[in-house]
């Protein structure tokens, strides 16, 4: 893999600076940001009285801590535009959550949000090694999802040459990627993974293809699935994180150079780690729920919103701005098994270590009696149909899981493409238990 590291007098200067001027910006963008929410959308005013607080009484960052929560719930309760700081023809452009429970969540961008969207992600990139020139396919889905469009206009104001492919149609996918020469992909990991099997079907050695540079991200994925994604292509993979509710890909972003955790672009997102029980901040360092403030959003500014991913804060290393450790899942994702909490992730991380399956697998919760069980299903790989090897492997991956998640399950090998296919963000856990 070659050297990408961006050259220091290409960066925006605001993300090597000291950490008192990063703070001084913070200060002063917070102050107009929850003085922009209170001013202008009802529900903050409403949330900040109840609360007993007012935007003056924030004269440092700490007092952030004063400032009631905002959840998804509140964003529910207020659909379509009730969220919105500006007129309404000022809202340039919207996106929203595929709701799969309720109500989508309906966000918006005025002219300047998207320049700051766009200024962020084309950062992001270039913190992945991307140049300006560059040949950048885009798979993550166009549409409503912030993946595809937000990925895009980063990639044009970083000076790229973009190829829409959105979702879908592996095959074309693959065909694109070889003949226009893209060297970055935006996708999310799991689907890179089916075009990795594409690459394979079509009798192509994926390390051989003009591919340097992943940008992945939409969902939590390991270090372990990095380390294959990078052995198979012969390719850096890069962890980008976002979320709508704050703006959409690029909150934050891995650096090429290090790969030790996401930058937060603390210059318009300000985080914090809260214990999701006590809803207090934690240090910088303790694992908790991660909760940002917008800084310079103008349509939709976001105060405290919880967004349920568990982190921690630490310092920074290859940016002065602080990085959050890799995801580890969703407090909604986390399954509670006979009292032991359980994130995929996990399962993924011991799965990448048994060589005879595929990386693709699925979580099955089931009920028998009173008990509540777990199956993961596996896929073998190509030219391990041998049931005793098969056999021999699923207790492998059986006993890593007791031993190190501390948890039973049973595992069941499935044919080679017996895993259901990813096209955007991986469906893990499927639910067969009866409804309470
Ligand atoms: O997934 C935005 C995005 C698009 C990020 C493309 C990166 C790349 P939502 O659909 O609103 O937005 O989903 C946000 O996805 O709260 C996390 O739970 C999860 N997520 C996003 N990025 C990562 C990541 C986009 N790198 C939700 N690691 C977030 C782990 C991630 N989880």
């Amino acid at each position: 893999m070659k050297d990408l590291t961006p050259r220091r007098e290409d960066l925006d200067p605001i993300e090597i600076a000291s950490r008192d001027e990063i703070a001084a910006l913070q200060l002063e963008r917070l102050k107009w940001s929850l003085r922009h929410a209170y001013d202008n959308v009802p529900f903050y005013r409403q949330a900040f009285d109840a609360a007993g607080v007012h935007p003056d009484d924030v004269t440092d960052l700490a007092d952030l801590a004063k400032v009631p929560f905002t959840t998804k719930a509140d964003l529910r309760a207020n659909y379509p535009f009730g969220m919105f700081a500006v007129p309404r023809a000022q809202v340039r452009r919207i996106h929203a959550s595929s709701g799969t429970t309720g109500k989508p969540t309906v966000v918006g961008y005025t002219e300047r949000d998207l320049d700051t969207w766009g200024t962020v992600v084309a950062r992001s990139m270039r913190a992945a090694g991307t140049r300006p020139g560059d040949m950048v396919h885009v798979a993550y889905g166009y549409g409503l999802f912030t993946g595809g469009l937000g990925a895009h206009y980063g990639a044009e104001k970083l000076g790229c040459t973009v190829v829409p492919a959105s979702g879908g149609m592996t095959q074309r996918q693959v065909t694109l990627i070889e003949d226009f020469g893209a060297s970055t992909i935006m996708v999310t990991p799991s689907y890179m993974l089916s075009i990795l099997d594409e690459y394979r079907a079509q009798g192509l050695d994926p390390r051989k293809s003009p591919l340097q540079v992943g940008i992945f991200g939409a969902e939590p994925w390991t270090n372990a699935m990095r380390a294959e994604i990078e052995q198979a292509f012969d390719m850096h993979a890069v962890d980008i994180y976002g979320l709508s509710e704050v703006m959409g890909p690029g909150v934050a972003n891995e650096c090429v150079e290090t790969k030790d955790g996401l930058h937060i672009w603390e210059d318009h997102f300000y985080p914090e780690i809260i214990d999701p029980e006590t809803g207090m901040p934690v240090p910088d360092g303790e694992l908790g729920e991660l909760v940002f403030t917008s800084l310079t959003k103008e349509a939709f500014p976001i105060i405290r919103y919880r967004t349920r991913d568990l982190t921690r804060l630490l310092p920074g290393t290859a940016r002065s701005m602080r990085r959050m450790e890799k995801v580890t899942g969703r407090s909604d994702d986390m399954i509670i098994l006979r009292g032991v909490n359980v994130f995929p992730t996990q399962i993924e991380e011991q799965l990448l270590s048994v060589r005879e399956f595929a990386p693709h697998f699925q979580i099955e919760l089931g009920r028998e009696g009173r008990m509540d069980m777990m199956a993961v299903i596996v896929e073998a790989l190509e030219g391990h149909s041998d049931n005793a090897i098969r056999t021999h492997a699923a207790a492998e991956l059986q006993h890593r899981i007791k031993s190190t998640v501390g948890i039973s399950v049973s595992v069941r090998v499935a044919d080679p493409g017996g895993v259901p296919r990813s096209q955007g963000k991986a469906v893990r856990i499927v639910d067969t238990r009866p409804k309470e």
